[in-house]
């Protein structure tokens, strides 16, 4: 199906072949996957890819893989129209949006699992998640064989977990992070904000509200990083977030407890609003977030 500049496809010998034909033209190629419900924070990594490389492909896939029994596989925020419309606004050249059977076939058996990243933070109160990300990443990686693969840091766990295995399997794609985008009240944009009821937005900008101002606190040297972080906590809980899953200052690149306050530092918090689970992270010693 061709629409406007944007082409879609559906299968990966599809992609395959379009992407044979960038290749023939000398072209290079950034790939941005998404599960669709395509907002700023996505279409930003696609602006990243647009800039400096000569073709953009979004994939759009809900992988089940990476939802517990749980978790909100069945509703999940779908509009692959309004997706596809906004995508042809960014000069995407091309979307593969699979479907279940052709990424998982009957009989696909095989998991990437990656060690001692996953071990905290996201990895304990999503068992199985960054399974089935970096299962799902390694295939569209290897389908595609782009130049660059972009993710946001509003995903940061996510992030390092894909830069390892790319790195440990040897796959030949640079993978590069994209700065968070958030609503002007400092909202990060995440599909899942439609959950939130109008109370609850409200309520949300507290999240990101009570990070920056511990990692300044923090980079300050006003409070220890454990006043901090408390303060932080109460902050949340006061504000209506409850439980919180994690909120900790780790280390930037191996996400173990922050040691050295020489080394790249970041605090990173998962709580609940209501019914919808927020993430968020936040560097520590620069300008206190972004
Ligand atoms: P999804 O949540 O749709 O996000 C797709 C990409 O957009 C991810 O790299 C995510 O980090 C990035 N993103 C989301 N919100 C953002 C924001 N506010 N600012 C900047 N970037 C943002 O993350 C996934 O899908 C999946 O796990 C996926 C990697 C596609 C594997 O299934």
């Amino acid at each position: 199906m061709e629409t406007g500049h944007l082409k879609i496809v559906r299968t990966v010998s599809q992609l395959r072949e379009q992407i044979a034909e960038y290749r023939a033209a000398q072209e290079t190629l950034a790939l941005v996957p998404t599960m669709g419900f395509l907002h700023e924070g996505h279409l930003s990594l696609m602006r990243q890819g647009r800039a400096n490389h000569d073709r953009v492909c979004a994939t759009l896939f809900v992988n089940p893989r990476q939802f517990s029994p749980s978790e909100d596989l069945e509703t999940y925020p779908r509009d692959e129209a309004a997706d596809i419309a906004k995508l042809q606004v960014e000069g995407v050249d091309l979307l593969f949006a699979p479907n279940v059977t052709e990424m998982y076939p009957a009989g696909a058996a095989t998991t990437v699992s990656v060690a001692g990243l996953t071990d905290c933070l996201c990895g304990v109160t999503r068992p199985g998640f960054f399974d089935g990300v970096a299962t799902v990443v390694t295939k569209l990686l290897l389908q595609a064989l782009p130049n660059t693969a972009i993710f946001g840091e509003k995903d940061y766990q996510q992030l390092l977990v894909i830069k390892r295995f790319a790195k440990d399997l040897d796959i030949p794609v640079e993978i590069l992070g994209g700065p968070t985008v958030r609503e002007a009240d400092g909202v990060a944009l995440s599909s899942r904000n439609a959950y939130l009821d109008a109370g609850d937005r409200t309520r949300a900008p507290e999240l990101f509200a009570a990070l920056k101002t511990a990692a300044a606190s923090i980079s300050a040297r006003a409070q220890s990083p454990d006043a901090a972080i408390e303060a932080a906590r109460q902050r949340i809980e006061i504000a209506g977030f409850g439980p919180i899953d994690y909120l900790d200052h780790r280390d930037a690149e191996t996400l173990a407890p922050a040691g050295a306050a020489d080394r790249p530092s970041r605090l990173l918090v998962a709580a609940w609003l209501g019914k919808t689970r927020l993430i968020d992270n936040v560097p520590v010693g620069d300008d206190g977030g972004r």
